[in-house]
């Protein structure tokens, strides 16, 4: 149904039926919003041309395969490296989401000046292909300079293309064939022969396609940088995930420093290790102690506070649960609102405590957040939050030194988290002397760390624990 002059068609995602022209129902199938504008000729078949002869389809046994150990390209940068399963695999399309402000762009140009600084100076020695579609050559170079990248080998190497056109990006980069090309942002570049402006699905959806083509042709690893919105949504289709082979994700409080790099979705790699780095005058730096590095400034005995510890990867970070439990309006129903922590989890357990523990702050306020800007949905973090609300209650503080580890359940009992250990022996490391830990966890008899551990089985017993621990007699 090719009907534009070898332009675009918008086709239905539903039906598949294809239009001239966008619409907001289909015509065919009556869906709405579902039309994309579409090239009429796909960019795999361009790129090459028909000329190319297609190759036959070649199955072959496993066992002839052998295990492709990819060299992946490190960048050096242990907080990046780390969640991209140690490094960039060439070939590869990689997507790099956050709120726009995080410091996306502030990373991936670390990340090329580290790339670039690297290897031997040679005429064969490594560059990088930056692809700046949101900020002007004269902006990145401000930055850079800010970055302490200018005086050194990327000088050279690290090569800076404003523009936005996509055509021109991959053909620059099949010319230089870098080490590692980034296209920032994959919402402000703009396909040849669509008419929708940058950022519409179709653009975003074809642009990604070229551009992964390419990495797959050219043995070359292609970073897109890609902007979330406020609820947390990727802009653009969802189709750029499955599009691409990795996602990471940039989080973290805009107004605080720390910032975590995470990987979503990795098909090189596994998606539990986090990065964990801090926004400084001169860029991103890696924190030496990411354990200790949510914590806070220590405003540990003030009632609502509760320390936890959230496993990622195989990373313990301990982190300050805050509740405050004030009166409520009365007008309305009263307010639960959380920052980093999972709402429903909060309303279950306001429940819990009000049935099981004889604490009823249901017709009261409570805001809850975690420390630092660090976003956890474990439900290792239950036992905290529950204790924090009990402390807010009461205006009576936990004790300073106690670590609390424990899933809430419906009925009220405490129940065994994953990786209990090395919570533990990381929370003795920085001085934590007690732990309430769910009483049937399995440790083996040891104390990790020294820690002394307080096993309690019900939320109820939890409470009591817990402000009787304040005095140093209970066991
Ligand atoms: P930026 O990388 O532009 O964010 P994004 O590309 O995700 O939109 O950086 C955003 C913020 O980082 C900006 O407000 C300034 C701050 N920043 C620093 O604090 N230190 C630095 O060295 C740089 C380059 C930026
Ligand atoms: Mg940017």
């Amino acid at each position: 149904m090719a009907r534009s002059r070898g332009g675009s068609e918008y086709v239905c995602q539903a039906c598949a039926a294809a239009f001239p022209r966008w619409e907001g129902q289909c015509r065919s199938c009556g869906a709405w919003n579902s039309l994309v504008e579409t090239l009429v000729a796909p960019a795999s078949a361009r790129r090459g041309g028909a000329s190319r002869p297609q190759p036959e389809a070649v199955a072959r046994p496993l066992g002839s395969l052998g295990i492709d150990r990819v060299a992946r390209r490190r960048t050096g940068l242990d907080e990046v490296d780390r969640p991209l399963g140690g490094g960039f695999v060439p070939g590869s399309l990689l997507l790099l989401a956050g709120e726009p402000g995080i410091g996306k762009s502030t990373l991936v140009l670390q990340i090329a000046g580290q790339l670039a600084g690297a290897g031997s100076i040679g005429p064969s020695s490594p560059t990088v292909l930056y692809a700046s579609a949101e900020e002007s050559a004269a902006q990145l170079g401000l930055r850079a300079e800010r970055l302490g990248l200018v005086g050194g080998p990327a000088d050279e190497r690290l090569r800076i293309l404003a523009g936005t056109d996509v055509t021109a990006i991959v053909r620059r980069a099949a010319a230089e064939s870098p080490s590692l090309l980034i296209v920032d942002s994959i919402q402000t570049v703009a396909v040849d022969g669509l008419d929708g402006p940058p950022g519409s699905v179709g653009q975003v959806r074809e642009a990604a396609l070229q551009l992964g083509t390419f990495a797959r042709e050219d043995g070359v690893p292609v970073l897109l940088v890609g902007h979330v919105t406020k609820d947390g949504t990727l802009a653009g289709p969802r189709t750029l995930e499955h599009l691409v082979d990795a996602v990471l994700v940039l989080e973290g409080d805009r107004y605080g420093s720390l910032r975590l790099l995470r990987a979503l979705k990795n098909r090189h790699g596994s998606t539990e290790e986090v990065g964990v780095m801090e926004m400084t005058a001169a860029g991103l730096a890696e924190v030496r102690d990411p354990a200790a590095a949510f914590l806070g400034s220590g405003q540990r005995e003030a009632p609502g506070v509760a320390v936890a510890s959230v496993l990622e990867g195989s990373r313990p970070l301990l982190v300050e649960v805050q509740v405050l439990v004030a009166p409520a309006s009365g007008l309305g129903p009263p307010r639960r609102t959380v920052a980093g922590l999972d709402g429903n989890r909060l309303a279950l357990l306001i429940a819990v405590l009000a049935r099981r523990a004889g604490v009823d702050v249901s017709a009261r306020d409570v805001y809850a957040s975690l420390a630092g800007g660090l976003t956890a949905g474990e439900p290792a973090l239950d036992l905290a939050l529950a204790l924090a609300i009990v402390a807010s209650t009461r205006d009576q503080a936990l004790p300073a030194d106690l670590l609390i580890c424990g899933e809430v359940s419906l009925l009220g009992e405490v129940r065994p988290v994953r990786g209990l250990e090395r919570r533990l022996r990381e929370a003795a490391r920085l001085g934590f002397r007690r732990a309430l830990v769910p009483a049937d966890a399995d440790l083996g008899g040891s104390t990790p760390g020294g820690l002394r551990t307080l096993r309690v089985g019900t939320v109820r017993h939890a409470i009591e624990v817990a402000f009787e621990a304040d005095d140093g007699t209970s066991g």
